[in-house]
């Protein structure tokens, strides 16, 4: 076979590859989740990325999209069913069951990682995706509803994008009510059958409510003349909707209640939310999550009320991309590039290089490896994006000096004895501690 008949193998469609240029983005999103995590008492938690088929099955729904039609599930060698998994919930339930973190207590969580759909790739949507998700176990009120709300506005305050993105709230009450409504729902649909599209109509008796999300403009009128689940809630719930939108209201968190919200996962109850933008296009929910009282239950534990969200890191990145929020020292290379100016000083280099890591562990210093010309070297200096060039050559080590070089402004470059590096560098650049 000739060299040009070797087809290269590519990176799966919908499944990206991370690249340097991309990773300081990722990092100081990461970054300031890890830290909010912290503020608010929350705990991560990691989990495997492949679950038993029957988990995602019996939590998400056998009738929803991702059930039916977006899993990648696979037998493994023992013939046992396995999926990657599409979402994080389930497996954060079996494994807090598992360990026994819900037995007589409560749980703040929180975890991140790959998730996996096999959807239609698109901008804002792909096949392999992350997630940031929290969840909390054991508390029944609206208080931390609320709390997860503000915990998650929060994040977006402190990236710059709380008047970017919209909280949309709903509840879908108890299993029981929803069941009556579901009857209703369907007995309504009937009569407009001749508008249900091709989709609602297979959806007409295992999943109706989900035929209220749909974005179909020619069902849109008769949708929005639908009874609403809001308005056939049972006593609790409807208690439990009015508090949680006081406390948002007492917190000064603005929100629209939209009474079609109804998620495409089934295990949830009472409260829904989703945080949408319209700077993504059609992929604009960044966020979403609520109440999944029975769920835990469900999977086989003793009843445990929970809540939670995932939001989608892709979505936000391409968000603070979008609207230039990513701070330009996030973005930063090197404060230092380091050279020896021929090879006769490259341990000299190499000894001073990491002297100053010792000596300043929060500098970034990228040493010159490679050899080449002076010129090559001072090439791949500028290339670089440091501020500074350290040069070492014959004279600098005779001297136990350094010479420092500015490469993004005119001042006169200097010779500067090792010793006193340290406290000139920290004067010099910026950083935090
Ligand atoms: P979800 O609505 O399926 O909920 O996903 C949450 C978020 O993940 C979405 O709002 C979106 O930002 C992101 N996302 C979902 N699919 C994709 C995709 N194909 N490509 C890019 N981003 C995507 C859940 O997963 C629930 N487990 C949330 C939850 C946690 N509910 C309670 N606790």
């Amino acid at each position: 076979m000739s060299k040009s008949d070797v087809k290269k193998i590519q990176a799966i469609r919908g499944m990206n590859d991370l690249l340097p240029s991309d990773s300081p983005r990722w990092q100081f999103f990461e970054g300031k989740v890890r830290q909010l995590m912290q503020r608010y008492g929350f705990a991560e938690i990691r989990m495997p990325i492949v679950e038993q088929t029957a988990l995602f099955a019996r939590s998400i729904g056998e009738v929803t999209d991702i059930v039916e039609k977006e899993m990648y599930t696979f037998e493994d060698r023992n013939g046992d069913s396995l999926t990657l998994r599409p979402e994080g919930t389930a497996s954060c339930v079996r494994a807090a069951m598992e360990h026994g973190l819900l037995y007589n207590q409560t749980q703040r969580l929180w975890y991140q990682g790959p998730m996996f759909r096999h959807e239609r790739p698109q901008k804002g949507r792909y096949r392999q995706f992350h997630q940031v998700g929290v969840e909390a176990y054991g508390f029944d009120g609206p208080d931390i509803d609320a709390e997860v709300i503000l915990l998650s506005a929060r994040l977006w305050r402190e990236l710059g994008l709380l008047e970017h993105v919209t909280l949309e709230l709903n509840s879908l009450g108890s299993s029981e009510a929803r069941a009556a409504y579901r009857d209703k729902l369907i007995a309504y649909f009937e009569q407009h059958r001749d508008v249900l599209d091709e989709d609602s109509l297979r959806r007409l008796t295992s999943n109706p409510l989900r035929i209220l999300d749909s974005k179909n403009p020619a069902m849109a009128e008769m949708l929005d003349a639908a009874p609403r689940l809001l308005d056939n809630l049972d006593d609790a719930s409807r208690a439990h909707f009015e508090q949680l939108k006081a406390l948002l209201d007492a917190a000064g968190i603005p929100f629209v209640v939209n009474p079609r919200l109804v998620r495409g996962l089934d295990y949830y109850s009472r409260t829904v939310f989703e945080w949408t933008t319209t700077a993504l296009g059609s992929q604009g929910t960044v966020c979403a999550g609520g109440r999944y009282d029975g769920l835990v239950e469900q999977l086989g534990g003793k009843p445990t009320p929970a809540v939670g969200f995932a939001m989608g890191i892709e979505r936000l990145i391409l968000l603070l991309e979008t609207l230039d929020l990513v701070p330009d020292e996030a973005l930063g290379g090197s404060d230092v590039y380091l050279l020896a100016m021929d090879d006769s000083a490259t341990a000299a280099a190499m000894a001073l290089a990491e002297q100053l890591r010792s000596e300043l562990p929060w500098l970034r210093l990228q040493l010159h490896c490679g050899g080449g010309s002076f010129k090559s070297r001072m090439k791949k200096a500028d290339k670089s994006g440091a501020a500074f060039a350290l040069l070492l050559g014959e004279d600098e080590v005779a001297e136990r000096a350094v010479t420092l070089k500015a490469l993004r402004d005119d001042q006169a470059q200097q010779r500067i004895p090792q010793a006193a590096l340290a406290d000139t560098l920290s004067e010099q650049l910026t950083h935090t501690p």
